[in-house]
């Protein structure tokens, strides 16, 4: 699901096919391109990766042209297809149009057309908009009037770009619930799902509100609202270049952003504090009297972002003493959840799009909640929906398994846990001033796992025929456990399971048979019986066959004789000890899916950013 639209001097074709290389990381299962020159539109469109549609270029060129649109598509409505692709071009031949999204009501939509006897050529949802937008110009609208009025029609998510044939000068586009932002170079002018698509072009970008139609020629751009009033879009200039978005000399972007993460944790942490010594949030439309009356904290999230959210828990109820609960974002709006004006809802999205969390923030400010965004994407739609944002400083995620992503947002959730502290009065400054302190040693530490990672290296290439692997922790090495099981599942496609250490006897050593691995997170030695425990539960696996893989800390002798396997991580108080013991398991995961042949930056059937529900 990945949209670029371009006009200025250049051939389109080249800069389209470009674009949607950079926006691979997204997940798509089909491409294409449209492009119009004096002789209307030609387009080609192939299911699969995007050398299918490459190699049909070649086979069978069309003539390029200034003007362009092109699309990779995650299939939702309609298996992928080369009829299903996009772009869709109206019956009459008048518009190509591109989608990204869902439009909800277009069955109803698509029987009006069909009784009005207009012919379809694919299933999808995208090609009722293409051929209401044909009708429309075909009757004498302009395109920018037509994509209005249909926009007004549509219910649902969409991001749609569209040209015209007769008009060699023109695309249009418009948004509802689905990123668009406008690339603005020196007489040419892109629009795309993604700034990673026209990066290398410029680092100049307009970001469009809900509901808005921006009508773009080679020398300039203009936005309205649906009816056709006005508005302004909001300039920004993108702080990273074309070599973060590119994999500088490793093998995969997740490896890259792996290495990433000692400066990512940093910059997360960075400029916190302000004149006063007192941390902040980046921005906050919530009053410190509001938050003093909270009686409850809900997180919300999906996938890695969730297991963010529970290593969240135990560090916002250790310090501020308000309950927290932490939920699947799509499990949320639909339980009738006890959500009141004194609830306060987080939500951590690294994409800031993903639908099942928009929707829930959309549920919790419906009901009176105040939102807290914990987001990676600068003016993505799910922090401009909330009441307050605070950044990851991650940079751009490319691999589809979140790494860096997932660390910049566990230390977002401290800084969030502190923040809340200090406003509720639960810590004393020179308290946050200590654990800020152990937070900013924790990048250098990172560094060492890593530094560190031969180790995992060597095991991973040992355990390479492994059908099942298990992961147990306790406390927040439970999330951790989840999070090691997550990355195996998604990029090596093996089995693999993260339980509470606790819970072991209580179903799961079932699964335990000879030689099986069994990662275990032990936490700090300290002064409550949670190390002890895991201690035990090691043995527990142990004497019935599993080899145990032991990430424990240095200087921690106890554990020696029960583990296989010793991965040391530096020393860390128990409830930061996530941001290291995660590390090598991510590492593991990388290299088993590598030496598995598989893609690590694009697992099959992920996409990036999952934006229908
Ligand atoms: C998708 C990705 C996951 C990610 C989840 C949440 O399913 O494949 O890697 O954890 O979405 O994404 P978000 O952008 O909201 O953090």
């Amino acid at each position: 699901c990945g949209i670029i639209g371009y006009v200025g001097p250049q051939g389109a074709q080249r800069v389209l096919v470009d674009a949607l290389r950079r926006m691979e990381y997204r997940g798509y299962d089909s491409a294409g391109i449209a492009l119009v020159g004096p002789d209307g539109i030609a387009s080609a469109k192939k299911a699969g990766k995007l050398v299918n549609l490459e190699n049909e270029l070649e086979a069978s060129p069309i003539k390029d042209a200034n003007l362009g649109i092109g699309h990779t598509r995650w299939a939702t409505h309609g298996a992928p297809s080369d009829a299903n692709a996009h772009p869709h071009v109206s019956a009459n031949g008048r518009v190509a149009l591109i989608h990204n999204g869902i439009i909800e009501n277009f069955a109803s939509l698509k029987a009006e057309l069909v009784a009005e006897g207009v012919p379809f050529k694919s299933e999808t949802d995208s090609e009722v908009a293409a051929q209401m937008l044909g009708r429309e110009v075909e009757r004498g609208a302009s395109l920018a009037d037509a994509l209005r009025a249909v926009s007004r029609r549509l219910e649902g998510a969409f991001t749609l770009v569209a040209v015209d044939a007769d008009d060699t000068g023109t695309l249009v586009a418009s948004r509802r619930n689905s990123p668009l932002v406008v690339g603005v170079g020196e007489g040419e002018m892109f629009v795309a799902s993604d700034v990673a698509a026209f990066i290398e072009h410029t680092r100049e970008a307009v970001e469009m509100g809900q509901d808005e139609v921006v009508e773009v020629t080679a020398s300039g751009y203009r936005v309205t609202d649906f009816r056709g009033n006005e508005t302004q879009g909001k300039p920004y200039h993108v702080d990273w270049d074309l070599s973060a978005a590119e994999k500088g000399g490793f093998d995969w972007f997740m490896r890259k952003e792996i290495h990433e993460q000692p400066q990512a944790v940093a910059d997360t942490l960075l400029g916190r504090f302000d004149a006063d010594r007192r941390l902040t949030l980046d921005e906050v439309r919530i009053s410190e009297a509001e938050l003093r009356t909270i009686d409850k904290i809900v997180i919300v999230a999906c996938g890695t972002a969730f297991y963010a959210g529970l290593v969240a828990k135990y560090a916002i109820e250790h310090w501020t003493r308000v309950p927290c609960e932490v939920e699947i974002a799509s499990e949320f709006r639909y339980r009738d959840p006890i959500i009141t004006g004194r609830t306060l809802v987080v939500t951590i999205s690294q994409s800031g799009e993903t639908a099942d969390t928009l929707m829930a923030v959309r549920h919790a400010r419906e009901q009176g909640a105040k939102v807290i965004a914990i987001c990676n994407t600068n003016g993505s739609t799910i922090p401009r929906e909330s009441d307050a944002v605070l950044y990851t400083h991650a940079g751009p995620e490319i691999g589809v398994a979140s790494t860096k992503g997932f660390m910049t947002q566990v230390a977002a959730c401290y800084l969030l846990g502190l923040y809340l502290a200090q406003v509720r009065g639960t810590k004393y400054g020179d308290e946050i001033a200590t654990i800020m302190r152990e937070l900013e040693s924790m990048p250098a530490k990172i560094q060492k796992v890593l530094d560190a990672q031969q180790q995992v290296l060597d095991l991973a290439a040992e355990l390479v025929d492994s059908k099942t692997v298990l992961f147990l922790g306790r406390h927040v090495g439970y999330p951790v456990a989840l999070e090691g099981a997550l990355k195996l599942k998604e990029i090596a496609y093996l089995h693999a399971e993260g339980f509470p250490a606790g819970e072991l006897k209580h179903g799961p050593i079932a699964l335990v048979e000879q030689d099986l691995p069994v990662f275990v997170i032990v936490p700090p030695q300290g002064r409550d019986q949670l190390h002890d425990k895991v201690v035990s539960n090691i043995q527990e696996v142990r004497a019935r066959g599993a080899r145990t893989i032991v990430l424990v800390e240095e200087g921690d002798h106890e554990v020696e004789p029960y583990a296989d396997v010793l991965i040391r991580l530096p020393q860390a108080s128990t409830l930061l000890q996530p941001l290291l013991a995660t590390v090598p398991l991510q590492v593991f995961a990388c290299e088993l899916a590598t030496l598995l042949g598989h893609d690590a930056d694009q697992p099959r059937n992920l996409a990036k950013s999952v934006t229908v529900e």
